[in-house]
């Protein structure tokens, strides 16, 4: 297998964090999926990227979109063998636990655990049949309970629950080797991010460093600049 054949998926892809792991996983030759879920935006994204990248219509929030987006992959090209569940809404700063927009957390809920979920079910079977399978779910030291505090409630909350997931996602594909991490890109000058933090190259190199791990590298850890960090 050449790393010219390689194939990855990475959701929320048409801006910010998504958008420049894609950018990076094309530029060292894989195939790379956008995962979108306007894909006319998508689309104008993807051809900024050359000929190694391609829109994929995908609303994690849907139910049935992550499976027709896994669909037209393997109809495609066959295979897939790196998914970055990337997408995710609501950084609810200043909002409060004890008086929450439920709105909100169920929204947070949908895409971030739930949307994540699904793709990466949807995912499974193509990933583990390659044998080399990556799967990166893009978390925060947000959801991290060692140092869980107030502020951003339903962001937190749902960014823990990411983690719970990756570490029964690590467990269940160990069989297969695909190796399923979570990682914090630290604080990235993206729109959800807001202006001041680093530059969004820096912070999704740790993302595509767990996306190419080699076959012994870690499985079920929590990640971030491709050190371990506390759960
Ligand atoms: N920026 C930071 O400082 C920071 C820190 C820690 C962790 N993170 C994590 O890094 C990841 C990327 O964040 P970011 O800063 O790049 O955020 P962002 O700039 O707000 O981009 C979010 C992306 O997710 C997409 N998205 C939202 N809901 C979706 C859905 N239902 N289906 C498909 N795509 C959807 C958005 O698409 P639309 O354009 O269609 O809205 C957009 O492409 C997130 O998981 C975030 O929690 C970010």
């Amino acid at each position: 297998m050449t790393i010219a054949q390689r194939v990855a998926l990475v959701t929320g892809a048409n801006r910010g964090l998504g958008f420049e792991v894609a950018r990076q996983l094309a530029a060292q030759g894989f195939w790379a999926c956008l995962g979108v879920r306007d894909l006319a935006k998508g689309e104008r994204a993807a051809k900024t990227l050359g000929r190694n990248a391609r829109a994929v219509a995908l609303d994690v929030a849907s139910a049935s979109a992550p499976r027709e987006a896994v669909g037209e992959i393997e109809r495609r090209y066959g295979r897939l063998d790196v998914l970055i569940n990337n997408a995710a809404v609501h950084y609810d700063d200043g909002a409060r636990a004890i008086d929450p927009d439920w709105t909100v957390v169920s929204e947070a809920f949908e895409t971030n655990v739930i949307g994540a979920w699904r793709v990466a079910a949807a995912c499974a079977p193509l990933l583990a049949a390659g044998g080399h399978g990556r799967l990166v779910n893009v978390s925060s030291a947000a959801g991290a309970l060692t140092s869980m505090s107030a502020g951003t409630p339903a962001y937190s909350v749902t960014k823990a629950a990411l983690n719970a997931l990756t570490r029964i996602l690590a467990d269940e594909l160990r069989p297969a080797r695909v190796l399923v991490n979570a990682v914090c890109p630290g604080w990235v000058a993206t729109d959800m991010g807001g202006s001041g933090g680093r530059r969004v190259e820096e912070g999704a190199a740790g993302i595509v460093w767990a996306a190419t791990l080699l076959d012994d590298g870690p499985s079920g850890g929590f990640f971030r600049d491709r050190q371990s960090i506390p759960w």
